[in-house]
């Protein structure tokens, strides 16, 4: 049962603030979670906090937590409909998706610990789990980085050949490091700077930054496609003009309309025999995402600004077959709840999950649990920095129960 709710402004990697929730249930079994936040943010996701003021959420939660005590803090259904109470606007503007999100997940957390279970096995009934692979940003910029880094926000990799968890870690971060030393010996004035998420943020188009990706990958000795895969997510919304109808990409200096972005994200996936593709069309263009899900079958064509993590916009895209692939972000959703439902609807209609961070973070590493509970093919986590190793240690430290047997396959 839950004996007590605390609420606090914290920061998050970027420095913004954001709200931390502490769950304490029987007194003594201690959930606390500090909400993450997006910089390409969709536009149907929850709003993080309402009138974008985390101390309003903060209030919100003194003014309504009694309703929260005795509540059973496994109970996530009980805890979500309590919320919707406070709320129902569609978008958690009232309260603020962050605290739909960090109170959900710290109950969840304090209820595992009291039941001395770790949170994957609380959120799933399953007996067997497999890892997601994890999927590292190896170098990026868009909204993650500064002026004259690529368009495109991140390329990523990921070792689809990996045995277990600690190998295919330890490739992602070999491939990082190598993309490293090309850049400095490309560049000698390449400082090392990177972006939010821990990828490479160097002054280069986004056809260098590719080739770049690429050619670390074969230095190494990995065959694309085979060992190791690249993937990319293309963010489009973020270079989508409503009012020219074109994709802006101002830092390489080109515009595309609708049917030129598909020829253009679909050449990148040829050429870099892709396993993963994200936004490749802005998040309205259903009708396009379709065009390349049909056209790439064994790629993860995957909906991130485009499904938000929104159930009902999941059911619009299957209905047209829209996306294989769904990144799931709880804090898009708002709830845990929330997430939960948009899971189940991806699982029963073979949209394969790819369950994600945000650009900014904490050091929390809820994610890994929710990755495997919910069967995500893949965990998109970043690369390096404490907040985004954090998500990969946890990973590491659960391979120590016999619950999971080897790795995911796409
Ligand atoms: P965001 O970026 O957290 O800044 O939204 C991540 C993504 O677009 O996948
Ligand atoms: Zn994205």
């Amino acid at each position: 049962r839950i004996t007590s709710i605390t609420g606090r402004i914290l920061y998050n990697s970027r420095g913004s603030k954001t709200i931390e929730v502490d769950v304490i249930s029987d007194e003594k079994y201690l959930g606390r979670v500090c909400a993450p936040s997006g910089a390409s943010v969709g536009k149907h996701e929850a709003q993080s906090f309402p009138q974008d003021k985390p101390e309003k959420s903060i209030d919100i939660l003194q003014k309504n937590k009694k309703k929260f005590i005795g509540l059973d803090s496994s109970d996530l259904k009980t805890i979500h409909e309590t919320l919707r109470d406070i709320d129902q606007t569609p978008n958690y503007s009232k309260i603020g998706g962050s605290l739909a999100f960090a109170l959900t997940i710290a109950a969840t957390e304090s209820a595992a610990r009291a039941l001395e279970t770790p949170m994957f096995q609380i959120l799933s009934k399953d007996s067997t789990f497999r890892y997601p692979l994890p999927l590292g940003n190896i170098l990026g910029g868009g909204a993650h980085a500064g002026p004259g880094t690529p368009d495109i926000q991140e390329i990523l990799v990921c070792a689809t050949g990996s045995k277990n968890i600690q190998d295919a870690i330890e490739t992602n971060l070999s491939i990082h490091k190598e993309v490293g030393k090309i850049l400095a010996k490309r560049d000698p004035s390449f400082t090392n700077g990177r972006g939010d998420e821990g990828g490479w943020a160097p002054k280069l188009k986004n056809d260098e930054a590719l080739e770049i990706s690429a050619k670390a990958c074969e230095q190494l000795g990995f065959t694309l496609g085979k060992e190791v895969s690249l993937g990319v997510d293309f963010a489009s919304s973020t270079q989508w003009n409503e009012k020219k109808k074109k994709y802006v990409y101002n830092r390489a200096g080109f515009e595309n309309t609708p049917e030129e972005q598909i020829e253009f994200a679909s050449s990148i996936i040829k050429k870099y025999k892709l396993v993963y593709a994200e936004d490749a069309v802005h998040e309205e263009a259903f009708n396009d995402m379709s065009v390349l899900t049909k056209r790439f079958p064994r790629v993860l064509i995957t909906g991130d600004d485009l499904l938000v993590t929104n159930t009902q916009i999941l059911k619009k895209a299957i209905k047209i077959k829209a996306c294989n692939g769904a990144i799931l972000k709880v804090n898009q959703a708002g709830s845990l709840y929330d997430a939960l439902e948009f899971a189940k609807e991806a699982n029963k209609n073979n949209v394969r999950l790819i369950t994600s961070h945000r650009s900014g973070e904490s050091i929390d590493s809820h994610i890994s649990h929710i990755g495997l509970a919910t069967k995500s093919k893949m965990l998109k986590v970043g690369i390096i920095g404490g907040e985004r190793i954090a998500k990969l240690n946890e990973l590491v430290r659960l391979s120590e129960y016999d619950l999971i047997r080897g790795m995911a396959e796409i």
